[in-house]
Formats: structure tokens, C-alpha cells, sequence
């Protein structure tokens, strides 16, 4: 099964979990990256605001082929209880070229929940697998279970292996 991590981090905790799976199932990676940038605690207000808004961001071209992928996995921090604005616009610009899709999100404490069933509704397919780690499980390691948990389903989802390693 070949597979495609695509996420979007602006302060590398999506990132860590992005990497995590990649390297689990040797699979390819890459970063949506915004055409600004937004980095900074002054645009703290107006990112939250056009997540709440369901505006997508301005991104920058994806540089790898989701149609040549069997399962892509998508992560996105949670902001102001939805996907992050950048997801949203890799989603817009690509849901028709996912096959399988299984999700992840870090989050302060809520919201994943609500971003994956925008993320499936945008995308027309419910996914195989959903990953939510909050910022407390990053801090404890408990985000290591979370994975294998992640991992398991996949296999048993996909039909590849579920021992959590290279579905
Ligand atoms: C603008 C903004 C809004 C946020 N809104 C939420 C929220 O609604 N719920 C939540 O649990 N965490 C919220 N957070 C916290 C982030 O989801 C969390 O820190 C996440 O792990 C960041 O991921 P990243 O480091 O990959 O960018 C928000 C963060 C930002 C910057």
C-alpha cells in the first residue's frame, strides 16, 4: 500500500505526529506551506477567525501526486474548533484525486472531532482511520499509544498489516 502524509503545522506539533506516521509506514511526506508568512502571536486572532469562517488559506503548489497514492493521511492542527484554513484549501484543490483518507489532528484540548467530520464531508468519504492528540498527550508520550491505536485501525481498515508497521 502506498501512502502519502500531507499536513499543515505552523508550531511543528502536526509536524512531530507527520513524522511519526511517515516514518512508521516509510511512506512520503510533505508540508502544505502558506503563500505568507503568518508565523508570529499577531496573527494569533485573524487565523482563528478565518478558521471559524471556513475560508480556505492561500497555499503555495503541492509538489507530490495524491492520485498516486493508495491511502493519503492529512493532519491539521485544530483552530477555533475546525481545521486549520490551509488544510482546507490543500482539500479544496485536491479531494477529488484522494483515494483512501484517514485523518490527524493536534489540538489544544478540543474540536478534532468536528474537524474530521468537515474534513470527510469536504472530501465526500468517511475515513479509515482518525488520530486526535492534544497538546498534554505530546508533553506525557501518551500521543505514542494514540499512534499505535491510529495504526492498528488502518491495518484492519486497509487489509495491509496491523501490527502498525508499513501497512
Ligand atoms: C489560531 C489558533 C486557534 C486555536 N484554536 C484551538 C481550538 O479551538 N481548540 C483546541 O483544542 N486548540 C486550539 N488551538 C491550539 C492548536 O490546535 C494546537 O496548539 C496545535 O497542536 C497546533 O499545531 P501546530 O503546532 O502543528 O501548528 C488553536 C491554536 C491557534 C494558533
Amino acid at each position: 500500500m502506498k501512502t502519502l502524509v500531507i499536513y499543515f503545522s505552523r508550531t511543528g506539533h502536526t509536524q512531530k505526529i507527520a513524522e511519526a506516521i511517515a516514518a512508521n509506514y516509510g511512506s512520503d511526506i510533505e508540508k502544505i506551506k502558506e503563500v505568507n508568512d503568518w508565523s508570529g502571536v499577531s496573527r494569533y486572532l485573524a487565523a482563528g477567525r478565518d478558521a471559524m469562517f471556513k475560508r480556505p488559506g492561500s497555499i503555495q503548489s503541492a509538489h507530490k501526486e495524491p492520485a498516486q497514492y493508495d491511502l493519503i493521511i492529512l493532519g491539521t492542527p485544530i483552530w477555533a474548533w475546525n481545521l486549520s484554513p490551509p488544510m482546507r484549501a490543500y482539500i479544496a484543490g485536491h479531494k477529488s484525486k484522494l483515494n483512501q483518507v484517514a485523518f490527524f489532528c493536534t489540538e489544544g484540548g478540543s474540536g478534532g472531532k468536528r474537524a474530521f467530520r468537515q474534513m470527510a464531508d469536504l472530501i465526500g468519504k468517511q475515513p479509515v482511520a482518525t488520530l486526535e492528540v492534544t497538546e498534554s498527550d505530546l508533553k506525557t508520550g501518551a500521543d505514542k499509544e494514540k499512534l499505535n491505536t491510529f495504526y492498528h485501525s488502518i491495518g484492519h481498515q486497509t487489509g495491509g498489516s496491523d501490527d502498525g508497521t508499513h501497512a
